[in-house]
């Protein structure tokens, strides 16, 4: 199978050739901005024939939530514009979405079924580009995630690993919920639905198990980084609500993504997200 990576360079990107590393017996053609900007539509149909593309994974996205809400035109270019894009070749194409498609106002975890609600520029855009792809290619996988994180590129435990370092104190918000998901078992889930014996297109929910705040998380992050490393963390981890946190773009209260679809039509069982946490923080260290 020749499988063609868009946005390899970025954390799910960069999982995916860790996939490819053990699965030597498809070919892989990873490529970001550089090689291969998926706005551009020449570009997309003369690269997916050159190498007989079988299968597009979309890793590439405009993932920066407060620089959408700025600049939401610049967002729906990479996160609408460039699916369509992708949504015109004859390639099956595999895409990654959001947990920012809900309004983050539920309490019971999300289902591929539920009516979506944008409250962002960002969740805005990546709806967009599902009900483009949908359109076009109604056999396309949409894999919604939520909360990623990886030994790659910036995000949230790289980020509480820095201040943890930093200060001796820090608040973080426990009124918003969700599940942190590795971008490597994000990625594991993206090598079952492509080598699925028959083609299963539809939208799927993946994250890893479990339900946490972003304060249960930064405890644990910590709780593992001491375990694992010689160097140890002191900050206390303080517990904040939302509304003491300057944020300049609201943050959905609830993301939890229930995951009963994917588990059952591809027979995949998911990791628990502290094992998940723990795996990558070994990755780091
Ligand atoms: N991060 C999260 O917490 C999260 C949560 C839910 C869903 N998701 C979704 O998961 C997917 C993967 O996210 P991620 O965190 O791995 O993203 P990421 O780290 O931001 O990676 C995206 C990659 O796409 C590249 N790119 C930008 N413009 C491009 C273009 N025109 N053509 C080709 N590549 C381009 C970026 O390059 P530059 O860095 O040079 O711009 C970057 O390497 C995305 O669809 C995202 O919406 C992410």
């Amino acid at each position: 199978m020749n499988i063609l990576i868009t946005g390899a360079n970025g954390q799910l990107g960069r999982e995916m050739r860790l996939i490819g590393e053990e699965h030597k017996e498809h070919n892989w053609i990873y490529t970001d901005v550089e090689e291969l900007d998926i706005t551009d539509f020449a570009a997309v149909s003369r690269m997916v024939e050159d190498i007989k593309a079988d299968v597009i994974v979309n890793c590439a996205a405009y993932t920066n939530v407060d620089k959408a809400e700025e600049d939401e035109q610049t967002a729906l270019k990479l996160n609408a514009d460039a699916v369509e894009v992708l949504s015109r070749q004859k390639a099956k194409v595999v895409h990654i979405s959001t947990d920012y498609v809900f309004s983050g106002s539920g309490c019971v975890p999300y289902k591929e079924t539920d009516t979506p609600a944008p409250m962002t520029a960002y969740g805005r855009t990546k709806l967009e580009g599902e009900k483009r792809l949908l359109q076009n290619k109604p056999d396309a996988v949409i894999i919604r995630t939520a909360w990623l994180y990886s030994e790659y590129g910036n995000n949230f435990v790289k980020t509480m690993l820095r201040l943890g370092k930093e200060k001796q104190s820090l608040g973080v918000v426990y009124d918003q919920v969700g599940t942190p998901t590795y971008a490597l078992d994000l990625a594991r889930a993206i090598y079952s639905v492509i080598t699925v014996e028959n083609w299963q297109g539809g939208v799927y929910h993946f994250t890893n198990e479990g339900v946490c705040s972003w304060f249960d998380f930064t405890r644990e992050i910590f709780r593992i980084y001491n375990t694992r490393s010689v160097e140890k963390i002191n900050a206390e981890v303080k517990p904040i609500l939302s509304s003491e946190y300057a944020y300049k773009t609201p943050r959905p209260h609830y993301s939890v993504l229930d995951k009963a679809k994917i588990k059952s039509t591809f027979g995949i069982s998911i990791p628990y997200w502290t094992e998940a946490l723990d795996r990558c923080i070994r990755q780091m260290i």
